[in-house]
């Protein structure tokens, strides 16, 4: 990505006050795709407003979709796409580009689309995806860089996971929800945005049960009719704003959130000394006192979410003592750390494991954000340190987060965007 600009922070200032989240990223990335299974025209509201939408705006248009989009709101009138394919310039914007295999297979019997783009974390590859496409009758696979699915009726089936997979239990949804009988996922995510996926496509009609657990039952009906849904909370978002608050000293309110998909985070903030207080849609987070290391493992939901391990292995760097942060689930997701070790954290990582000496203090660097949460932790240790902090390729942030400076601006972050001479 070579982004026309790059982020400042100079950094030190507790950042105070409340702040509102936005709608998820990873639920909207799977809900708008799912617009294209509705026989009617529908609308999703909450929507937030990035670059991966924006994407998706792009790749239902170039379907054939009508698409009437403004930040926050999309109405899709998907009666007029009369295309199953998706180009090779739009699939690389964003992993979730795979979602139209299911929406579209699940649509009209058939989908070709490029090899997604997405964050460099790991070898992401699609094999539970296409084995579950194929478990409902379809012929699925991968010929030179494009994903193909086909089938003139699709039958309900059983799926079990050789692995828990967020990517692929939505897709296989998208798939079967008009598929003829009964589908039964095993072994299925339980991210608040499976839930999400499910609630919104039951609001137009569908028969999905059991999302939110390991086995999810979808009984295939033939129409989706109109609806008009609101996306839930980004629980990344929050989690990002709670660890840049424990970061800082500070004490943040962050509203419009929902407590209960961040219980993971919580304790560890406890666990470190930060005060957490869970509001019906709200949580403060205060870090006066002294905080201690503490280990991380990341975990499928309701573990420790795999996005947050990066911005709180960036807060863990100050820390006094050693901690231990575990990846278990993506091979690479740990690079992060060695842009920012040139801001003086004391680090040392083996495989998938990170062992973190925490120092005083970080001090100010030019540093280079090289995927989405990547750029979340650098803006953490930059808002920790002393003096200035230059993050280049600020365009990862875009992806995920909706206008992440104006937030942390008014939480008294001192932050901009300059271009790159
Ligand atoms: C989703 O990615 C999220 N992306 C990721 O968030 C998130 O980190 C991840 O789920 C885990 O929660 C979106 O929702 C768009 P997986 P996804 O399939 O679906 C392996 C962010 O920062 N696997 O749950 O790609 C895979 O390699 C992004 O917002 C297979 O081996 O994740 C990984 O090791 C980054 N074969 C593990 O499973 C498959 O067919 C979990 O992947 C599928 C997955």
């Amino acid at each position: 990505m070579i982004s026309k600009d790059r982020m400042l922070i100079t950094g030190g200032n507790a950042l105070e006050g409340s702040v509102q989240v936005s709608g998820g990223k990873n639920t909207a990335v799977a809900v708008i795709p799912a617009t294209l299974l509705c026989d009617e025209p529908c609308t999703i509201e909450n929507l937030p407003d990035i670059e991966d939408v924006h994407a998706l705006v792009d790749i239902l248009t170039e379907l054939g979709a009508k698409v009437d989009y403004e930040p926050g709101r999309m109405t899709v009138d998907p009666r007029t796409v009369d295309s199953h394919e998706i180009s090779y310039r739009n699939a690389q914007r964003l992993r979730a580009s795979y979602y139209l295999l299911g929406a579209l297979l699940g649509r009209c019997g058939n989908a070709k689309v490029p090899t997604p783009g997405g964050c460099e974390i790991g070898s992401r590859p699609v094999d539970q995806h296409l084995k579950g496409f194929q478990a409902l009758g379809a012929e699925a696979g991968e010929i030179g860089g494009i994903l193909t699915a086909k089938c003139d009726a699709l039958t309900g089936g059983d799926v079990f996971f050789d692995m828990v997979t967020v990517g692929g239990t939505v897709n296989v949804i998208l798939a079967a929800v008009k598929a003829r009988g009964t589908t039964v996922i095993y072994n299925a995510a339980k991210e608040p945005h499976i839930v999400d996926v499910a609630n919104f496509l039951n609001s137009m009609g569908a028969r999905i049960k059991g999302a939110g657990t390991d086995t999810i039952r979808i009984r295939g009906v033939q129409n989706l009719h109109t609806t008009t849904y609101a996306v839930i909370p980004d629980q990344i978002e929050t989690g990002t704003l709670m660890i840049a608050a424990a970061a800082t000293g500070g004490d943040v309110t962050i509203n419009g959130c929902i407590p209960t998909h961040m219980d993971a985070l919580s304790a560890k903030l406890l666990e470190m000394g930060v005060k957490v207080m869970d509001y019906d849609d709200a949580i403060r987070v205060r870090s006066i006192e002294q905080r201690r290391a503490i280990n991380i493992k990341t975990q499928v939901y309701p573990g420790f979410p795999t996005d947050l391990q990066q911005p709180m292995s960036a807060l863990l760097t100050t820390v006094k003592g050693t901690s231990i942060v575990q990846e278990t689930i993506f091979e690479q997701r740990l690079r992060h750390l060695d842009e920012i070790r040139r801001m003086g954290a004391h680090v040392r990582v083996m495989d998938r494991t990170a062992i973190i000496e925490g120092v005083p203090e970080l001090y100010g660097a030019p540093v280079t954000a090289t995927d989405l949460r990547a750029g979340a932790a650098l803006i953490i240790a930059g808002l920790m340190a002393r003096g200035v902090t230059e993050i280049y390729e600020p365009g990862y942030i875009d992806r995920g987060y909706e206008h992440i400076e104006d937030k942390l601006r008014s939480l008294g972050a001192v932050i901009h965007r300059e271009p790159v001479e």
